[in-house]
C-alpha cells in the first residue's frame, strides 16, 4: 500500500512511519519537521518537507491511504497562537482531507483524541457518549471529526477516526510533556513529581507502539468495519487517576516525593471504555503503564534520551520557533540573522 503520513516525523509519526515501512508499505511523510530530523533512512520512506496548509496536492497521486498524525499537539501549545492553531489543526486538516478525497485516496485515518470527552460524565465513556471538549485543542479535534463524517462523507472515501488515549513510551521525537513520560523524567531527574489539578481526574493511557499498531490496523482493515467509524484507542485497565499514576511512578523510583501543585482543578476528566476496537477489530494493547515507566526510566539511566533537549518539550519548542520567527522578521539582512 502507498500511505501518506502527515505529521510522520512527530512523536507518534516517528514510530508509525518506520513500522509501516518495515511491514512493506511505501510511505510518503508530509511534515514541517518542527522537532528535527527524527526518521531513519529507509528506501520505502519518502520525505516531503512541507506544510499541510500549503503542500502541493500532487503528492497525493497514487496514494491508497492517508494517516493524519500532524498538528499542534497539546493544550498549551494550541493556546499560544489560537489563529495558528485553527489554521493548522482545522483548516490544514480539512485541506488535507479534501485533497485526499479529490485525489481518489480510499482510506483516511484521523488522529482524534479522548480529550474530546473533556469533562466526562461518569466512568467508561464510549464512542457514543457526549463530547464536552474544554480546550481549543480538543475543540479542534471535535470539529475535524464533524467535517470528516459530515461534509466529506462519501461512499468511496473510507474515513475512520481514532480517539487516542494519552500516549506514553519512547520515540525518536520524544515528548516529555505527556503525563507518564514527564512524571518518570521528573522522578528520575528531581526525585519529585508535581501533581496538577487536584489529582482525582481520570485519564486513559496507551503506549506509542500500540498506537502505531492501531493506525496500521485501521488503515488495512475491511472497509465494512472501519468506514464512518470512531474508535477509542487504549485499554480499559489503563484508565488511572492522576494522583495514582504519580504514586506508581514514585514506587518505581525510590526516594521520589509527590507534591500537589497549587493549581485549579483540572476540568479534563475522562475515564474511557475501549471495548469497541477490541470487539470490531480484534485489537488489544500489548504494553502496560508500568512497561512505559520502565522503558522511559531505562532510556534515561542509559543516556539514550536527553531530558534537557528543548525539542522534547512541545510548548518550549513552539515558543522557541515563535521567537526565532520574530528575530528573523526584525533582524534579518539578506535572509540571515547573525552571520
Ligand atoms: N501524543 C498523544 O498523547 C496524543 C493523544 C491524542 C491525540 N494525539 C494526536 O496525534 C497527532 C500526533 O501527535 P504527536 O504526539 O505525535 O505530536 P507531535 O507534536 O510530536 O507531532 C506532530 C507533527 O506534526 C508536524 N506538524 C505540525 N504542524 C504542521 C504543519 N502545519 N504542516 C505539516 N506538519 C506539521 C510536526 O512537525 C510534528 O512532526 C496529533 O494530531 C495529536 O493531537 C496525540
Amino acid at each position: 500500500m502507498h500511505v501518506l503520513v502527515a505529521g510522520g516525523a512527530g512523536y507518534i509519526g516517528s514510530v508509525l512511519t518506520p513500522l509501516l515501512a518495515e511491514r512493506g508499505h511505501k510511505v510518503t511523510v508530509l511534515d514541517r519537521f518542527y522537532f528535527g530530523p527524527t526518521l531513519p533512512k529507509h528506501d520505502a520512506i519518502h520525505v516531503v518537507r512541507s506544510d499541510i496548509r500549503t503542500f502541493d496536492p500532487a503528492i497525493l497521486r497514487g496514494v491508497d491511504a492517508v494517516v493524519d498524525v500532524s498538528g499542534i499537539s497539546n493544550d498549551p501549545s494550541c493556546e499560544l497562537e489560537p489563529e495558528l492553531t485553527r489554521g493548522v489543526n482545522i483548516d490544514g486538516g480539512k485541506r488535507l482531507a479534501r485533497y485526499a478525497k479529490e485525489a481518489g485516496v480510499r482510506r483516511y485515518v484521523y488522529s482524534s483524541s479522548c480529550s474530546v470527552y473533556g469533562h466526562g460524565e461518569g466512568l467508561g465513556l464510549t464512542e457514543t457518549s457526549g463530547r464536552h471538549p474544554v480546550s481549543l485543542y480538543a475543540l479542534a479535534k471535535a470539529e475535524m471529526e464533524d467535517v470528516l463524517f459530515g461534509e466529506l462523507k462519501g461512499p468511496s472515501f473510507e474515513v475512520c477516526a481514532l480517539r487516542l488515549a494519552t500516549v506514553f513510551g519512547l520515540s525518536t521525537r520524544m515528548r516529555f510533556d505527556l503525563a507518564i513520560n514527564v512524571m518518570t523524567k521528573n522522578a528520575y531527574v528531581n526525585r519529585r513529581i508535581m501533581v496538577d489539578g487536584g489529582g482525582r481526574q481520570w485519564r486513559p493511557f496507551v503506549h506509542v507502539r500500540d498506537v502505531a499498531d492501531a493506525f496500521a490496523l485501521a488503515m488495512t482493515a475491511d472497509a465494512k468495519l472501519v468506514a464512518g467509524e470512531v474508535f477509542n484507542v487504549g485499554s480499559t485497565s489503563n484508565n488511572v487517576q492522576i494522583l495514582n499514576l504519580a504514586f506508581r511512578v514514585r514506587d518505581a523510583i525510590p526516594g521520589t516525593e509527590v507534591v500537589h501543585a497549587p493549581t485549579d482543578p483540572d476540568l479534563r476528566d475522562y475515564n474511557v471504555n475501549f471495548d469497541k476496537i477490541h470487539r470490531v477489530l480484534d485489537y488489544s494493547t500489548k504494553r502496560t503503564i508500568d512497561d512505559g515507566i520502565r522503558e522511559v526510566l531505562e532510556a534515561l539511566r542509559e543516556g539514550r534520551v536527553d531530558p534537557d533537549e528543548r525539542r522534547w518539550y512541545t510548548l518550549k519548542q513552539y515558543l522557541f520557533l515563535r521567537e526565532a520567527e520574530r528575530a528573523h522578521a526584525e533582524l534579518a539582512l539578506d535572509g540571515r540573522v547573525l552571520f
